[in-house]
């Protein structure tokens, strides 16, 4: 089997395996006793944030869809104008949109204001272009406080692995720090802006496809999670039994 087709069988088998039934491994025990073990792949959602950047961005979603594996983009609304296709092209493909304001600036120095100007400007750009539906937010710098977690009119969601790909290109320490912490119901933050992110990203897929990993949404694995999005409510990650 070429490349393409295996990487692509990869992910299409962990996406029906995490949203089907459990499979059921019945193993016989001392005594003749069968012992039902119910298995479910572990899930992770690859996050990316201040795009979007036709280039880098543009790669990464080839990338993705090579091996059908879906991510969440939380976008700044200044970079939106100029990229309209591609973000129809991401969410066409699956891809969760959320928002990072407008400016990328830090939401607890705003006032209601302005809060309202950097999410509201951003979301109705993006419902200009994908018509309207919620638009989760990812505050920048993952810096939020009680009155901005009331103004966001939604789930807040952070990371729970964050691998500083923004500090420098060096590709096999950003897959390294990723594919050793990442666990059951993680987070991954990374940018779409930087060449080597993409690349990381990409190995970081197929490491963790080989390893039997599947990769949803945010809101996927929420769902897949059994957990409502609360408006207000800050979220790093889902992991297994919460
Ligand atoms: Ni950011």
């Amino acid at each position: 089997m070429g490349l393409k087709k295996k990487l692509l069988l990869l992910g299409i088998l962990c996406m029906a395996a995490a949203i089907g039934p459990a499979v059921r491994l019945e193993q016989t025990v001392g005594g003749g006793a069968v012992m039902e073990i119910s298995q479910k792949p572990p899930l992770v959602a690859l996050t990316f944030d201040d795009g979007p950047r036709n280039s880098t961005t543009g790669r990464l979603l080839e990338g993705l869809a090579l091996r059908e594996v879906p991510a969440t983009f939380f976008l700044v609304g200044s970079r939106i104008p100029g990229s309209e296709s591609l973000i129809q092209e991401m969410a066409a493909a699956g891809h969760q949109i959320g928002v990072h304001t407008f400016d990328h600036i830090q939401v607890t120095e705003l006032s209601h204001r302005d809060f309202d100007l950097q999410v509201g400007k951003t979301r109705a750009l993006l419902a200009d272009i994908l018509g309207s539906r919620d638009f989760w937010l990812r505050p920048p710098y993952g810096i939020v406080d009680a009155t901005a977690r009331q103004w966001a009119d939604g789930p807040l969601i952070l990371w729970s692995v964050d691998p500083e790909d923004w500090k420098d290109s060096d590709v096999n320490r950003i897959v390294a720090t990723v594919t050793e912490q990442a666990e059951d119901g993680d987070i991954i933050l990374m940018h779409d802006i930087y060449d080597s992110s993409v690349d990381a990203a990409l190995r970081i897929v197929d490491t963790l496809l080989a390893r039997g990993y599947c990769f949803v949404t945010v809101e996927q694995l929420m769902q897949l999670r059994d957990t409502a999005p609360e408006r207000g409510a800050l979220y790093t990650s889902l992991p297994p039994g919460r």
